[in-house]
């Protein structure tokens, strides 16, 4: 069940000296870029070896589940109490009409007007993540208080109240270890500790956990699940972050983006000693849809990817909203970005994938996506086209940087691991507002036949390298495969994307 991304930063690595690609130049009409790549830490080593793999088939069949009968609130309860329908309802500013609270039943929970059950405020946890490997969540209201040396946040009730506890683990993957946040519903005032800080906006907790560091992860676990956190605040919110010792540069990576989101300083938890008051504290991330938002389910009012893509683009001031049209534009080029990849799982016939896509009508670059541009730089470069292309892996998490209308094709290499990779990519590109294609390399096209023989389980039956652990599974077709496509069967695929541009 817990995979890949910890599994693979465990496997030993060379080390690495400075690796610099001089290829510059034109090659056959082909606009063919290396960037200069440069390695300086571990970890973004790590962060380049990284692939966006964490779901299993399981956790996909039950997310599909969920998207087809979406609950928003669930389990309001202390663990072991049972949900009531009436309670949801009370949340929800509605009288109770029936058992099953259907998501577009669920007013949300309106900004700045928090619905008090009482004076006595109120603890609501969502935990239905939990059953697909995602964290819980539960929204504080009233009289909050912080203290970080504990990790707590507690609910001072104006009279008197039951006493309830939560535990919450403030990273949407549940296999990520990170302190957990006590969450605690005072009996009464007495055991309140006084404020040493009030703040009057609301607050965001969470941590930064195992996988960041992983372009897919940081987007998917942290950066669009904080957007629905905090987004209905317009920037009038604190953000409670603790585990930053785990990876501190990751908010210097992100402080565009996090600033955009909260106008006001972050607090270390771990290393704070105030006692701080907020009239609402959200505890933990909530993740709903990999790489992408559930709009009902999102607090305050509906968004979407197509809203967290547009603030992408307003944030980091990325210019195109709209991919090429060739019905107003018929002599324009579109142009395909095929991403380079330095260490594994290569394409091994890169220039003639560029061809092919000249030939089909793209202008065709390859460019390697992580070097050392930074985050701003590297969105503006991938918004000045209109397709992405590349291999199963967190470089194609780049698509959120696409003009809507654009086309995401991923690469999926050989091993019958189409659900594991359209589980990352195919749904979140098309809320996104793209064209998601993928194209699955056959055996004749993977390095794996050469090395192993047309005979060897892996070529003749990758069901049974399935069951025999994800670990093989994972070194298998996702670390010693390289691949090189047959243009001819990969035409039909670059034809599409234009189709699809040609619609436009
Ligand atoms: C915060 O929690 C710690 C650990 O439980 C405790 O020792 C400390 O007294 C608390 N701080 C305040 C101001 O209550
Ligand atoms: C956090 O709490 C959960 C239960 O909600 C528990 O399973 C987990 O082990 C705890 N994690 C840590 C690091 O204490
Ligand atoms: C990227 O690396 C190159 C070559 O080492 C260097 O010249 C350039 O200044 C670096 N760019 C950034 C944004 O760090
Ligand atoms: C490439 O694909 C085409 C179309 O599927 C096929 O006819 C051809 O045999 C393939 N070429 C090779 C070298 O496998």
């Amino acid at each position: 069940m817990n995979m890949s991304c910890s599994e693979e930063r465990e496997r030993p690595r060379r080390s690495w000296a400075p690796v610099v690609h001089v290829n510059f130049g034109f090659v056959a009409g082909v606009v063919f870029v290396l960037l200069v790549y440069f390695v300086v830490q571990q970890q973004e080593a790590i962060s380049a070896l990284g692939v966006a793999t964490t779901t299993v088939v399981s956790q996909w069949m039950s997310h599909k589940q969920l998207i087809k009968a979406p609950r928003e609130i669930q389990p309001i309860k202390a663990p072991g109490e049972i949900l009531v329908a009436s309670d949801v309802h009370a949340i929800a500013g509605k009288q109770p009409t029936q058992d099953t609270v259907l998501a577009s039943d669920v007013q949300p929970i309106v900004d700045k007007q928090p619905i008090h059950d009482s004076e006595n405020g109120e603890v609501v946890c969502h935990t239905e993540g939990l059953s697909r490997g995602y964290s819980e969540t539960c929204e504080v209201d009233g009289d909050v208080r912080t203290n970080g040396t504990a990790l707590s946040v507690t609910l001072v009730p104006a009279s008197r109240s039951v006493r309830r506890e939560w535990m919450i683990m403030p990273y949407a993957k549940m296999e990520v270890v990170v302190r957990n946040v006590t969450v605690t519903q005072l009996q009464d005032r007495a055991a309140a500790p006084p404020c040493t800080v009030t703040h009057t906006m609301p607050a965001v907790l969470f941590a930064i956990g195992g996988y960041v560091g992983n372009y897919w992860h940081d987007y998917t676990d942290i950066l669009v699940p904080l957007f629905v956190a905090s987004r209905r605040y317009r920037g009038e919110v604190t953000f409670l972050i603790s585990n930053i010792q785990h990876k501190p540069e990751w908010l210097v990576k992100y402080k565009t983006l996090l600033g955009a989101l909260s106008k006001h300083a972050w607090v270390d938890m771990d290393g704070d000693t105030e006692v701080r008051c907020f009239p609402h504290v959200t505890v933990g991330l909530r993740l709903d849809k990999e790489l992408s938002i559930v709009p009902e389910l999102v607090p305050g009012a509906p968004l979407s990817m197509v809203d967290f893509t547009r603030f992408l683009r307003e944030t980091y001031g990325l210019p195109r909203g709209a991919a090429v049209s060739l019905t107003r534009e018929p002599d324009k080029k579109p142009r395909l970005l095929l991403i380079h990849r330095g260490h594994y799982r290569l394409f091994l016939n890169e220039l003639e994938i560029a061809q092919a896509a000249e030939a089909a009508g793209f202008e065709a670059v390859v460019m390697e996506l992580r070097g050392n541009a930074s985050e701003v730089e590297q969105a503006r470069l991938v918004n000045s086209f209109d397709v992405l292309l590349g291999m199963h892996g967190a470089g194609l998490t780049n698509a959120l940087h696409l003009p809507p209308g654009g086309v995401l094709i991923q690469v999926v290499p050989y091993g019958n691991i189409e659900v594991i990779a359209r589980s990352e990519f195919s749904e979140g590109a098309t809320d996104m507002g793209l064209k998601y294609l993928d194209y699955s390399v056959s055996a004749e096209e993977s390095s794996l036949m050469e090395l192993l023989g047309p005979e060897h389980p892996a070529i003749k039956d990758p069901d049974s390298i399935h069951r025999s652990g994800w670990t093989n599974m994972f070194d298998l077709y996702l670390g010693k495969q390289n691949v090189r496509i047959n243009t001819t069967r990969f035409a039909p695929t670059l034809a599409q994307a234009l189709g699809h541009l040609r619609q436009q």
